[in-house]
């Protein structure tokens, strides 16, 4: 595994493979990697002659008071596990190599209406600086398809229509989301979790399979479904944050019509802030 960290670098390896007609996957990441990333690396591996890993706590999404300092930085135990995955190339630019100028004078991206939902509405501007990342990660690998995990539903969406919208060339695969035995989704920011607070955590996805039952079973009263999660999870001990019955095309309020739905949640647990989702189909 080649690991770089300029983008003159990326470009140079990057261009000698496409010179030989092979296929680049890039799976982009902020590091402090679990078995989610590396189901991304194999199926990237699966698909393409060439698979990129960028590793890049990116500035530009948190926002003030978050972990963005504190966010677990990774890079030996990472590189180690990504070369073991049969990683071509691995990017681990520094924050001046991807933002050269003031953070406040950086050009952005930004993806209206479904930035503003949820996640985007408790943490004013991640979803910017998610899409103006990974919209510069496009353009320095120039893929042809990227990688990324279902547990971050709405960051997959906003990301599949600034692509859209944008028209670049690369195409998205969402992967469903990995789970530890007891269904916590895997996430870097579980660490955060005290060990008490560990054996609460897989309530999270307990409820929304409960909700997907209560739905299949014929309740279609959502905001009641949804208040109800909201009470159940506060018994538990979290502090939900939103909960949430959506249309999985693009997180509407869902009609009488729409087949297709996903449930939304997010909840603190102490200092860590969970999110998770599940899609159902309805007959
Ligand atoms: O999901 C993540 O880890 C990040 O939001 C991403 C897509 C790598 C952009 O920084």
């Amino acid at each position: 595994m080649i690991t770089v960290e300029t983008v003159a670098d990326l470009r140079h390896t990057v261009s000698r493979w496409r010179a030989a007609g092979e296929r680049v996957a890039l799976v982009p990441t902020m590091g402090n990697l679990h078995e989610g990333h590396l189901d991304l690396v194999r199926k990237a591996r699966s698909l393409a002659d060439r698979v990129v890993v960028s590793i890049f706590v990116n500035p530009l999404q948190f926002g003030e008071g978050e972990d963005f300092a504190t966010y677990p930085r990774t890079l030996i135990d990472d590189s180690d596990k990504l070369s073991a995955a049969a990683t071509d190339l691995l990017f681990t630019p520094q924050v001046a190599e991807m933002y050269a100028r003031p953070q406040q004078e950086q050009t952005r991206v930004e993806v209206p209406g479904l930035s503003g939902l949820f996640c985007g509405a408790s943490r004013p501007g991640h979803f910017v600086g998610v899409a103006t990342v990974v919209c510069k990660l496009f353009n320095m690998v120039q893929p042809d398809l990227a990688l990324f995990g279902e547990k971050d539903f709405q960051q997959l969406l906003v990301i599949r229509q600034m692509v859209q919208d944008l028209s670049i060339p690369v195409t998205i695969h969402g992967l469903p989301t990995v789970r530890e035995v007891d269904g916590l989704a895997r996430s870097s920011r579980n660490g955060y979790l005290s060990d008490t607070e560990r054996t609460i955590a897989p309530a999270l996805y307990r409820q929304l399979q409960q909700t997907v039952v209560g739905i299949k079973r014929g309740k279609h009263d959502y905001a009641a479904l949804e208040r109800q999660a909201i009470n159940r999870l506060e018994s538990e001990g979290f502090t939900p944050d939103y909960y949430a019955i959506r249309r999985a095309a693009d997180l509407a309020e869902p009609g009488a019509d729409d087949t297709s739905l996903v449930i939304l949640a997010a909840a603190y647990l102490g200092k860590a802030r969970l999110i998770d989702n599940i899609q159902l189909t309805l007959e």
